[in-house]
C-alpha cells in the first residue's frame, strides 16, 4: 500500500481527490494537510488520515506521495517541501503561476528522483479515452480540426450570505484573479488537444471579451496550430449565465476528421463518431474522472512507471499556453484603451 497524504483540503478534495483516494486499491490515506483547521477536522472524520495544520508534522507522518489540492499561488511551496524530503506529487492544475516556477517544480522533482504529475482529469473520461482511441484508429479519418467548448458561470459571480446580504463569490473572484477560464479550466482542454492528437502546438492566438470588470478576460477564444498541421479552437468562458438563475451551460467536444465528425456533448452525455457507414454512438460519462486518475496513480507508484499519468511538463505547457494567450489578450486590450 502507498501511504498518500493530501494538501489542501477545500472543494476539489471533498468532490474528487478524497473519495477517490480511500476507493483505489494500493493507496492509503495517512495525512490531510490544511491551515483551517475545522476544514482539515471536517475532511478527517469523513474520510480517515490523520488531521495536521503544520506542515511539518504533515510531513513527519511520512506520506510516500502527496497531493496537492491547495490554491494555485501555493503549489510552489508544497511541491518544493515534497521534493525535499523525497515524496512523489500529483499536483493540481494550474501546475504554478509561472513558467519559473513551474520549471523550478519539475527541476526540484527531477533531483529528487521522485515522479511530478498533474491532475488533468478529464484525461481519464471514458469519453476523452474513447475519443483517443477513436483518433488513433482514424475512425473518422485524419482530425484536422477541434473545437472544444466550455462556457458556463463558474458557480454564479454572486451569492446570498445566511442574512439575506448579496456578495461577490469568493471562488468566483479568486479564479478570476489567478488568471480567469483559460487558465483554470481552458488548461484541462489544451492538454487534451496535445495528448488526442499527439503533437505539440507549434503557434498560438487568441481573441477575448470582458464581460466583467476583471484585468483578466472572461470569455476567452484560443487557436493553436499544432505540429502535424491540426488546428484547434477552445473557447472557455466564466460569464455564460453568471448572473442567471437557472444557468445553461454548454460543453461539447467536436473533432473534425478527412472521413468524418466526433462528437461529445455533456448535455445527454451523448458521445457519437458520424462517418461513410453512418452513426456509431459510445456510452456518455463525465468529463472528470478521478477514480480513473487514481487507479492510473496507484499503478504508477506501484511500479515506479509513470504510464497515463500526465507529468509535471505536460502542466507546464499547458499552463504556459493558457497565461501567455491570456496575458497577450489583456496587453492588447490595455493598449488599445490607453493609446498614448
Ligand atoms: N481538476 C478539477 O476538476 C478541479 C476542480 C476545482 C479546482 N481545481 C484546482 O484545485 C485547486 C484547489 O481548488 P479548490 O476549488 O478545492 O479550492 P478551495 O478554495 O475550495 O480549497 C483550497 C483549500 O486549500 C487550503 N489552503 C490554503 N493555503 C494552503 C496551503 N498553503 N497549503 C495547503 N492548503 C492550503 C484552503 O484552506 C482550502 O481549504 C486549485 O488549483 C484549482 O484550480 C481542480
Amino acid at each position: 500500500m502507498a501511504r498518500v497524504g493530501v494538501m489542501g483540503c477545500g472543494a476539489v478534495a471533498e468532490f474528487g481527490h478524497l473519495p477517490a483516494i480511500v476507493g483505489t486499491p494500493g493507496l492509503e490515506l495517512v495525512a490531510l494537510f490544511d491551515p483551517s483547521a475545522s476544514r482539515v477536522n471536517a475532511m478527517s472524520e469523513r474520510f480517515g488520515g490523520t488531521p495536521f495544520t503544520d506542515p511539518g508534522a504533515f510531513f513527519a507522518a511520512k506520506p510516500e506521495a502527496i497531493v496537492v489540492a491547495s490554491p494555485a499561488g501555493t503549489h510552489l511551496e508544497n511541491v518544493l517541501a515534497a521534493a525535499e524530503r523525497g515524496i512523489h506529487v500529483l499536483c493540481e492544475k494550474p501546475l504554478a503561476m509561472n513558467d519559473d516556477d513551474a520549471q523550478t517544480m519539475i527541476d526540484a522533482m527531477a533531483s529528487a528522483g521522485k515522479m511530478l504529475f498533474t491532475g488533468f482529469v478529464y484525461r481519464f473520461s471514458p469519453v476523452a479515452l474513447q475519443i483517443k482511441k477513436w483518433v488513433e484508429e482514424e475512425i473518422a479519418g485524419d482530425i484536422r480540426s477541434l473545437r472544444l467548448i466550455y462556457d458556463w458561470d463558474l458557480h454564479g459571480q454572486w451569492e446570498q450570505t445566511s442574512d439575506g446580504k448579496w456578495i461577490e463569490s469568493p471562488r468566483w473572484r479568486g479564479r478570476m484573479l489567478e488568471g480567469g477560464p483559460m487558465v483554470d479550466c481552458g488548461v484541462h482542454q489544451i492538454d487534451l488537444a496535445r495528448w488526442w492528437l499527439g503533437g505539440e502546438v507549434l503557434r498560438y492566438d487568441v481573441a477575448a471579451a470582458w464581460v466583467s470588470d476583471y484585468e483578466a478576460p472572461d470569455h476567452v477564444y484560443l487557436h493553436m496550430d499544432h505540429e502535424g498541421g491540426a488546428h484547434t479552437m477552445v473557447e472557455m468562458s466564466f460569464t455564460y449565465g453568471h448572473t442567471a438563475a437557472e444557468p445553461a451551460p454548454i460543453f461539447t467536444y467536436d473533432l473534425i476528421g478527412t472521413g468524418g465528425v466526433i462528437h461529445f456533448n455533456r448535455d445527454g452525455w451523448r458521445l457519437d463518431v458520424r462517418h461513410g457507414q453512418g452513426t456509431l454512438v459510445a456510452p456518455g460519462a463525465s468529463e472528470k474522472n478521478f477514480p480513473g486518475m487514481y487507479a492510473a496513480f496507484s499503478e504508477a507508484l506501484r511500479t515506479g512507471e509513470p504510464g497515463m499519468m500526465p507529468s509535471g511538463r505536460d502542466g507546464l505547457v499547458a499552463t504556459r499556453i493558457a497565461r501567455t494567450a491570456t496575458e497577450t489578450v489583456s496587453a492588447r486590450r490595455s493598449s488599445s484603451m490607453n493609446p498614448h
